[in-house]
């Protein structure tokens, strides 16, 4: 199985810490060029320097906030001077959590700013290059509410359906040119999004962390929270030369949380 991806290079977005930085890693193992992408230039540098590296690799990192378009656009436009990014892991903050009824329009507004409206963005700046190359590997890191919308999360549900149409949609129109396009579901992994998430549970219910934490796990068949690098395994799996027949599917990464197919 060809799981190498020397001389590829990858933009790994969302990398400065949790799902992003598991991911960085992954492919910097499996031999690519990686360039992080997060807005925390220390926490970028650190990465960015801890990288594996063979002779002949090179990393690198930009720091900017993927929800100002303009200066996302400049800054990937720069990178892409040298050379084509072939690997894409499409990945940001997910939206506050609570209920969709209550949700301020602005707060969807921004959220198709920073998922989808810059996923578009650098859609357009990566293709040509993974075009001329025929190699594209865009990876979009959703979450399992594409498959089972989860309460208390109403608009981070929403813009991960949208994100999960227009990546299906790509990956009929891309297929024929070497391009693949997938979304990876993480389930409750153990990162800083998930112990936020624990504990605005536990403030609004007047339950301990830990009392939260032991019900989540109950709920999934393993009886533990997902390891980000078991995520990064699969999107360095979807993003080798090995799963090029693989595209336009979710793959829930949730150790058998997703109660559908
Ligand atoms: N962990 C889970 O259990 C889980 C489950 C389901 C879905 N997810 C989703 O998967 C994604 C990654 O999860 P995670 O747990 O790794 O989250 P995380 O620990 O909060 O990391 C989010 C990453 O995105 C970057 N980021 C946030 N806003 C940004 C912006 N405006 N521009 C550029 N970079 C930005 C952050 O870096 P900076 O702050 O430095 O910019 C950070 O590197 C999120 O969308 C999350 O909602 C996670």
């Amino acid at each position: 199985m060809n799981l190498d991806l020397s001389g590829k290079r990858a933009l790994v977005c969302g990398a400065s810490q949790g799902l992003g930085e598991a991911c960085a890693r992954q492919l910097a193992e499996q031999g690519a060029d990686v360039v992080v992408l997060a807005r925390t230039q220390t926490k970028l540098e650190a990465v960015c320097s801890s990288l594996a590296i063979k002779p002949g690799q090179t990393h690198g990192y930009i720091a900017v906030d993927a929800g100002d378009t303009a200066a996302l656009s400049a800054a990937v436009a720069a990178e892409l001077h040298k050379g084509p990014l072939h690997i894409w892991v499409n990945n940001t903050g997910g939206p506050a959590p609570g209920p969709a009824h209550q949700a301020d329009p602005a707060a969807y507004a921004a959220a198709f700013g920073q998922h989808l409206i810059s996923a578009q963005t650098l859609l357009q700046l990566l293709l040509p290059g993974m075009r001329a190359d025929g190699y594209g590997r865009i990876l979009n890191v959703l979450s399992t509410s594409v498959k089972t919308p989860i309460p208390n999360l109403g608009v981070s549900n929403s813009i991960r359906a949208a994100m999960a149409n227009w990546a299906k949609t790509l990956a009929g129109e891309l297929g024929c040119d070497g391009i693949t396009v997938n979304n990876v579901l993480p389930g409750l992994t153990q990162t800083a999004r998930l112990d936020s998430l624990i504990g605005h549970v536990a403030q609004s219910s007047g339950r301990t962390t830990e009392q939260v934490s032991e019900t989540m796990r109950a709920g999934i068949p393993v009886r533990r929270f997902g390891d980000p690098e078991e995520f990064a395994n699969a999107v360095g799996f979807l993003a080798s030369p090995a799963a090029a027949f693989i595209n336009g599917v979710n793959l829930p990464v949730d150790g058998g949380s997703t109660a559908s197919l």
